[in-house]
């Protein structure tokens, strides 16, 4: 599953680079995890080609667009409230045009069009390419609507414009949709069936970014240890694919290699893994590659067997600390993080505890935790009923956060001291003379600029630390500085 940045985060966005000869004016809004914000990137690259470029001027916007997430109603409420903003604007400014992208415009369809009449077009985390003719129809006067999720559509031909960057890293789409259906998760009726985009179509994307002068790249999946690149279609199909297919298929831990040797001055990171699917080749090919970091997000939602049966996890607890203690032995220094959800229906305290238990045997560095909200159509909505009162559900997701943080203060300490290596990514928030980037391990690292640049490796003694940032200073060049 995806990571979500903040429950509530926008993120309103520019383009690295403006096309002149484009009149019209599109503000873009993102919520919700990593893939929205990248699919915004595919979005804002179709519009371009119509005329449009990005504004983070809502008032003086022809195309007002919002990529939405569904995950937690709270998320669903947040967009709900800046649609409300964007028609206070449309009052004064009529021609302007309103669309919802993403999971809720799946998730409620023509409800936008029908029952509230908030919005001008909806269109689905699949349909992005039907944009242009969805403006056209709203000039027609007829609604624009296009839910339709697809069997094989990856954008992998379309070259994204980069949204609010920072010009070192950047995301790149490998698989779309999820197969798993976890019991509490709406993605699989989002996002639709799982896909994996084309080898050579996710090289030439990384071939431009090194080009343009980028450092590393985020390979992004809602399960990225499950792609598999047979020649097209889903994956459940796999089992029909023809001799051929299979003995040309590609898998994770190949792409991850051919990424890795093919450029080899480039750090690739991946997210999301999904417990179950993380194979040994993977584990092997991260250690092997000083360019692939050494960093697994590794959802595992709850630490009790019975309660990750009721998730339809395809775990156990004990078959997930056996794969923490793989990771450890093959890669020594890899850091580890988790999503956890509280309150999942029927959970008790005893469960709660083996969450806690689990976290302490993991030792996660970071976290993503979340209090259970249930989400209409799923199949927990269906078959459980959401028995576990707020107050508990809050109450247990402060212990696990309270724990969470007394960890992440643990092993971000274990760096004070070491030397690591950063690439700089952009100036420090707080002083405008430190640089910020991060270590291998995904940890924020702040040292004074002295004479480097955003995009450089360097290597950087580390002298103190928060919980979540190392502190230090600059003592060189790193080897993958070219
Ligand atoms: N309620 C709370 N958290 C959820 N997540 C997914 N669905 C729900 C839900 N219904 C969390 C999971 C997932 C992360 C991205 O969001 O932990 O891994
Ligand atoms: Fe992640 Fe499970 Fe949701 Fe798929 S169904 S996106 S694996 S939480």
């Amino acid at each position: 599953m995806e990571k979500i940045i903040e429950e509530n985060k926008q993120g309103t966005s520019l383009a690295l680079e403006q096309n002149k000869a484009n009149a019209k004016k599109l503000f873009i809004e993102s919520y919700g995890c990593q893939m929205n914000f990248s699919d915004s990137e595919v979005v804002a690259s179709i519009l371009a080609n119509q005329g449009y470029n990005t504004t983070q001027n809502l008032e003086e916007a022809d195309l007002v667009l919002v990529n939405t997430c569904s995950i937690r109603d709270k998320a669903e409420q947040t967009v709900r409230k800046r649609l409300e903003a964007f028609n206070a604007v449309k009052k004064i400014n009529p021609t302007m045009k309103v669309g919802v992208l993403g999971c809720m415009a799946e998730r409620l369809k023509s409800k936008f069009l029908e029952e509230e009449k908030i919005v001008d077009m909806v269109v689905g985390p699949d349909a992005y390419k039907d944009i242009p003719n969805l403006l056209q129809e709203i000039d027609e006067g007829r609604d624009a609507i296009n839910v339709i999720l697809s069997k094989d559509e990856t954008y992998g031909d379309i070259s994204p414009v980069r949204l609010n960057s920072n010009g070192v890293t950047a995301f790149v789409t490998i698989t779309r949709g999820c197969d798993n259906m976890c019991t509490f998760c709406v993605v699989p009726f989002t996002r639709g069936r799982e896909r994996s985009r084309e080898p050579q179509s996710i090289m030439q994307e990384v071939q431009d970014l090194w080009e343009k002068g980028f450092k590393e790249v985020t390979l992004l999946g809602q399960n990225v240890d499950s792609y598999l690149w047979y020649g097209g279609g889903l994956k459940k199909d796999f089992v029909k694919a023809t001799e051929m297919q299979k003995a040309t298929a590609v898998d994770f831990a190949q792409l991850l290699e051919m990424c890795a040797v093919n450029f080899p001055k480039m750090r690739f990171r991946f997210s999301t893994s999904n417990p179950q699917d993380m194979h040994e080749e993977v584990l092997h090919v991260i250690a092997k590659y000083h360019n692939v970091c050494k960093y697994i997000h590794l959802p595992v939602q709850s630490g009790s067997t019975r309660i990750l049966k009721e998730m339809n996890r395809q775990h156990t607890r004990e078959e997930y600390m056996e794969l923490v203690d793989k990771i450890r032995r093959i890669i020594p220094d890899c850091s580890i993080s988790q999503d956890i959800i509280t309150g999942f229906p029927t959970e008790t305290e005893e469960d709660h505890k083996d969450t806690l238990t689990l976290m302490e045997y993991a030792q996660y560095d970071f976290g993503f935790m979340f209090a259970y909200s249930e989400r209409p159509g799923t199949l927990a909505a269906r078959k459980m009923a959401d028995d576990i009162p707020d107050e508990v559900k809050k109450r247990r997701l402060q212990e696990v956060i309270d724990l969470q943080q007394a960890m992440a203060l643990k092993r971000t300490q274990r760096f004070v001291g070491q030397t690591v290596e950063v690439l700089i990514e952009k100036e420090s928030k707080k002083s405008d003379l430190h640089w910020s980037g991060r270590n291998s391990q995904n940890t924020t690292v702040v040292f004074p600029k002295e004479g480097y640049k955003a995009g450089d490796y360097v290597l950087v003694h580390v002298t103190d630390c928060t919980t979540t940032t190392l502190i230090g200073e600059a003592v060189g060049y790193s080897e993958m500085q070219s």
